[in-house]
């Protein structure tokens, strides 16, 4: 209960409704005066949850996208202890450099929530969703160089149809990119909807919306280069927190949650472990129970909460 009217409040916002929320501050094993990161600030709703437990803490929040930092920082106007919360506009890769600069060598708490906010699917001009019609965009970072767009023009059909089958787990990935390439030959393919319309006809009747999303999906972790992002902050992240602190990840695919799961077990997204001179496994974390995924509840109230996948560990 005592989360309750913070969690009412939050399904209000229309930005995004916050996944795993309570579970999630439960893994984190705030401490009041703790500095904590939630590397994937979105609508701000864990940040100002974990804000909320601080007393003489500290919270970075990141986001690579400008609406996020704009949206929170009139939050952190209101927030009673909105002194304490930092935002940086960002791209999560940089977490190790951020800290140097901010001079916080040590932190007790990282969050992640990865991938996209359901500001971006809803806001049909940033083009991440096959639902509405608009550029073929999809940068998390409006200032980025390389758009969908630009992948779908100049990739040859040998990197589509692994961007389709490593990231969507398409089974037609070689068919989708073959069509792709066909059709650009003739006229540029510059809108969701023409790819909508090109991809469908290739798609089970049964699975065209499922399909069409992981196809949206594979080709926006591609645009925002989120695997090697994804690496390179978990990287970080072993080295940045303090003995005890906890590492809260809640990833929605797959190989997201592959290269976290190896990195709580091993200490690397490749999942080796090292062995010492006895043949002991030298591990960084210890594992917080199961991974987590919503309840009954929390699906009913949020369907964007299915495919979510928390797990948490403790630095040693
Ligand atoms: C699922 S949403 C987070 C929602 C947030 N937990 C909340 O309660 O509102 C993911 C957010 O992380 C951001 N993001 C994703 N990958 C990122 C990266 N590599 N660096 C920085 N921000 C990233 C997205 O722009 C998006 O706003």
């Amino acid at each position: 209960m005592k989360y309750c009217s913070y969690l009412c409040a939050m399904e209000t916002s229309f930005y995004h409704i916050p996944v795993l929320l309570q579970p999630a501050l439960e893994g984190l094993n705030i401490r009041r005066d703790g500095t904590y990161v939630d590397v994937t600030l979105g609508g701000g709703g864990h940040s100002r949850a974990i804000l909320s437990q601080l007393q003489g803490g500290r919270l970075f929040s990141f986001d690579q996208d400008a609406d996020a930092i704009e949206k929170c920082s009139a939050l952190r106007e209101e927030a009673p202890n909105g002194n304490d919360w930092t935002l940086v506009r960002s791209n999560f890769r940089y977490l190790h450099n951020w800290m140097r600069y901010y001079e916080v060598d040590g932190v007790d708490g990282i969050l992640a929530d990865l991938g996209v906010s359901s500001h971006h699917l809803d806001a049909a001009e940033r083009g991440f969703s096959f639902r509405a019609d608009a550029p073929l965009d999809m940068r998390m970072n409006q200032s980025a160089q390389r758009s969908a767009a630009d992948i779908i023009n100049s990739y040859t059909a040998e990197q589509l149809t692994s961007i389709f089958r490593l990231y969507g787990e398409l089974h037609q990935a070689s068919r989708l990119a073959t069509a792709i390439v066909r059709a650009r030959a003739n006229r540029q393919i510059d809108t969701t909807l023409q790819l909508t319309e090109l991809l469908t006809p290739l798609l089970g009747r049964d699975r065209e919306k499922k399909d069409l999303a992981r196809a949206f999906q594979a080709l926006r972790i591609e645009v925002n280069g989120e695997m090697e992002a994804l690496r390179c902050m978990l990287t970080a992240a072993v080295q940045l927190l303090r003995p005890g602190g906890r590492l809260v990840v809640i990833a929605y695919h797959s190989l997201e949650d592959r290269m976290v799961k190896n990195l709580m077990r091993s200490g690397n997204v490749e999942g080796q472990t090292e062995q010492d001179v006895f043949g002991r496994c030298d591990v960084p974390f210890r594992l917080i129970g199961k991974p987590v995924v919503a309840d009954d509840d929390e699906l009913q109230r949020n369907p964007r909460s299915r495919s979510a996948r928390m797990r948490i560990a403790e630095k040693l």
